[in-house]
C-alpha cells in the first residue's frame, strides 16, 4: 500500500499530534477542519507542538520548515480527492463520524482507505456508513500523538483481506508500533484504561484518599508515568465519559459506570488541561498547587521510639532496618513506651485487629512498603490524627514517600492496580487479546514501564488472588471478583507474561 498524500480530518490535539506524525514521516498532509476559526485553531497546536521541539532541541529550523511545507491546511472534503489515505478525527459522536464517512467516501477516490481514529465508537457502524465498508478502519493513536508508539489498528467482519497488515506496515513506518485487534468497544488499551481512571476518581469522591496521594500511588507505587487523575486531564475528562459510557453500554458492569464527579466536572466545563483546568488547574500548561494532600511533613515531631509488630520476614525485617538505619529506635515489645505503634501491613489483612490486640489502637498505624520508596501510612478507626501525621513524619526520616490509606482491603495501591489487573485477566479469558498484546498496548500506548501482565507476575498472582478476595469479600461488587483464569494459573503455579 503506497500512501503519499494523507487527509486528517479535524484537527484538536489528537488530529494535530497525527497531521505532525505523518508528516515528520514524509508524507503529504492535507489539514481538514469545519471553517477557517476552527483551522487556525488546529494549526496554531500543530505549530506550538514543533515549536517545542525546535525549542528542546529535537527538530532543527529546516526540519521544522520542511515539516510544515508538507502540511497542506483545507476546509473542503474535496480537498481530500487525491489523498491515498483519509484519517478521521472528530470528537466522539457517532452520528458526526457517520456523515463524516459518507462525504469522505464520495470526496476520496475509490481506492483511497478511510480510516477513524475513534477511542471507543464501533468501527463496523461508522464503515456501514460508506458505500465500500471493505475499504474502512480504525487506526488508533495514543496522546499525545508524537510521543506514545501506539497504534491499535481495527479490523471489522467488513474489512478487506490485507487492508489491516497494510495499515500496520504504515504505523511502522510512522514509527509506531501497531497492536491488531477486533472491533469491540474501547479495543484493548481504552478498554483497561478507562475503568482503571474511572475508579480513581471514585475514590476521589469517597474521600478514600488525598487527590495527591492518589496519583503518586500510582507513580511512585506502581511506576506509572502519571497518576490516572493527572491522566485523566492530559486525555480530556468529556473525552474519558464518553469513552465510559460506550463501554458502559457495550460490556455492562460496575467498573465502567461514570463516577458522579466526573460528570459534574464535565458538567462545569473543567474538562481537563485543554480548558485550563480539570481535578486539577493549570497554569501554563502545569499543574498549579490549589490543596490536596493531609499531613503537612514537618508538622509533627519524628517519632525517636517506634514499637513494630509484623509478621515477620522481609517487610519487617526491611522496615526494622531502615528505621535502625534512620536513628530511630525500634522496639518490639507493645508494653514498652514509645512514640508510635507501627504494624508492618499486608493489603489482604486489617490492620485493626492487631492494633487493638496490641492495646495502643490510638497510636498505631499499619505502613506497607510498595514500589522502591513508597509507603502507605494505613489508618483504622482507632487511629488519631496525630499518630498518623507522626508516622508520615517517620516515612520521611526514613527517607520514603508517603500516601495515606484507610484499613481496607489493598489499601491504595492495590485498591487502584489489582482491578485494573483482573480487567487484564479477564481480556484474555474472554479470548480478545492474548497478554503480549495486552502488554504491548499498555507500555506502547501508555508509557507503562511493564505491562498488566509483567506487573501480574511481579506482583505475585498469588498475592493478586488474594488482595481482589479481600476486596469482592469487603465490597460484594463482582467486579472485584477474581476472574477463573487468574485462580487457575495460581493453582497450576503459572504466570502469565512467560
Ligand atoms: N506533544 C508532543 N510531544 C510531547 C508532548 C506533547 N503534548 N508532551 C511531551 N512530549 C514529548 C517531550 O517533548 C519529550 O520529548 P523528548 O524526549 O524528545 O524531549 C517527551 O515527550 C517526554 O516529555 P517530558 O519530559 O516533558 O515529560 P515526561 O517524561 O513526563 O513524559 C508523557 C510525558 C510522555 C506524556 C508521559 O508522562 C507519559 O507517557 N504519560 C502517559 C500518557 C498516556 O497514558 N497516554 C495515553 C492516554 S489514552 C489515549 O490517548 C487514548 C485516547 O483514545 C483517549
Amino acid at each position: 500500500m503506497e500512501i503519499r498524500e494523507a487527509a486528517v480530518v479535524g484537527l484538536g490535539t489528537m488530529g494535530a499530534g497525527i497531521a505532525e506524525v505523518l508528516a515528520r514521516a514524509g508524507i503529504g498532509v492535507v489539514a481538514i477542519e469545519i471553517d477557517a476559526d476552527a483551522l487556525k485553531r488546529g494549526i496554531g497546536i500543530l505549530d506550538a507542538s514543533l515549536a517545542r521541539a525546535v525549542s528542546r532541541g529535537k527538530l532543527t529550523e529546516p526540519d521544522r520548515d520542511a515539516i510544515r511545507g508538507r502540511i497542506r491546511p483545507a476546509i473542503t472534503f474535496s480537498d481530500a480527492a487525491q489523498a491515498d489515505l483519509a484519517i478521521e478525527v472528530v470528537p466522539e459522536q457517532i452520528t458526526i463520524k457517520r456523515q463524516i464517512f459518507a462525504q469522505l467516501d464520495r470526496a476520496c477516490r475509490p481506492e483511497a482507505v478511510l480510516a477513524t481514529n475513534t477511542s471507543s465508537l464501533s468501527v463496523t457502524s461508522i464503515a456501514a456508513s460508506t458505500r465500500d465498508p471493505g475499504r474502512v478502519v480504525g487506526m488508533h493513536f495514543f496522546n499525545p500523538a508524537p510521543v506514545m508508539r501506539l497504534v491499535e489498528v481495527v479490523s471489522t467482519v467488513m474489512t478487506a483481506a490485507g487492508l489491516a497488515a497494510g495499515i500496520a506496515d504504515l504505523a511502522r513506518r510512522l514509527g509506531k508500533t501497531p497492536v491488531l485487534v477486533g472491533d469491540r468497544a474501547g479495543f484493548v488499551a481504552n478498554a483497561l484504561l478507562l475503568p482503571y481512571l474511572n475508579h480513581a476518581v471514585r475514590l476521589l469522591e469517597t474521600g478514600y484518599a488525598a487527590r495527591e496521594d492518589i496519583d503518586l500511588a500510582a507513580t511512585a507505587g506502581i511506576g506509572l508515568p502519571m497518576g490516572p487523575l493527572a491522566l485523566l486531564d492530559l486525555i480530556g475528562l468529556d473525552t474519558s465519559l464518553s469513552i465510559l459510557e460506550v463501554l458502559r453500554g457495550e460490556l455492562g458492569g460496575s467498573r465502567y459506570v461514570p463516577a458522579a464527579l466526573l460528570r459534574r466536572l464535565v458538567d462545569a466545563g473543567r474538562t481537563g488541561r485543554k480548558a485550563g483546568r480539570g481535578i486539577y488547574s493549570y497554569a501554563d500548561g502545569s499543574p498549579a498547587a490549589d490543596g490536596g494532600t493531609d499531613g503537612n511533613v514537618g508538622a509533627s515531631p519524628a517519632p525517636s521510639t517506634v514499637t513494630l509488630i509484623g509478621p515477620g520476614g522481609s517487610a519487617d525485617a526491611e522496615l526494622a532496618s531502615a528505621a535502625a538505619a534512620a536513628g530511630v529506635n525500634v522496639t518490639r515489645n507493645p508494653a514498652h513506651p514509645s512514640d508510635l505503634v507501627v504494624i508492618a501491613a499486608s493489603p489482604d489483612q486489617r490492620v485493626l485487629p492487631t492494633a487493638v490486640e496490641a492495646g495502643r489502637a490510638e497510636q498505631t498505624v499499619g505502613l506497607h512498603l510498595t514500589g522502591s520508596r513508597l509507603a502507605e501510612v494505613v489508618s483504622t478507626r482507632r487511629t488519631t490524627a496525630a499518630a498518623a501525621a507522626t508516622a508520615r513524619e517517620l516515612t520521611g526520616r526514613l527517607g520514603l514517600s508517603a500516601v495515606h490509606a484507610p484499613d481496607r482491603p489493598g489499601f491504595l495501591v492495590g485498591a487502584l492496580l489489582y482491578p485494573h489487573l483482573a480487567d487484564a485477566v479477564r481480556m484474555v479469558q474472554d479470548g480478545y487479546a492474548a497478554p503480549a498484546d495486552v502488554d504491548t498496548a499498555m507500555t506502547l500506548g501508555c508509557g507503562y514501564p511493564a505491562g498488566p501482565f509483567q506487573l501480574l507476575d511481579k506482583a505475585g498472582p498469588e498475592a493478586v488472588l488474594a488482595g481482589l478476595r479481600a476486596m469482592h469479600a469487603a465490597y460484594g461488587d463482582p467486579a472485584y471478583a477474581p476472574p477463573p483464569l487468574l485462580a487457575e494459573h495460581v493453582a497450576a503455579g503459572l504466570g502469565f507474561a512467560g
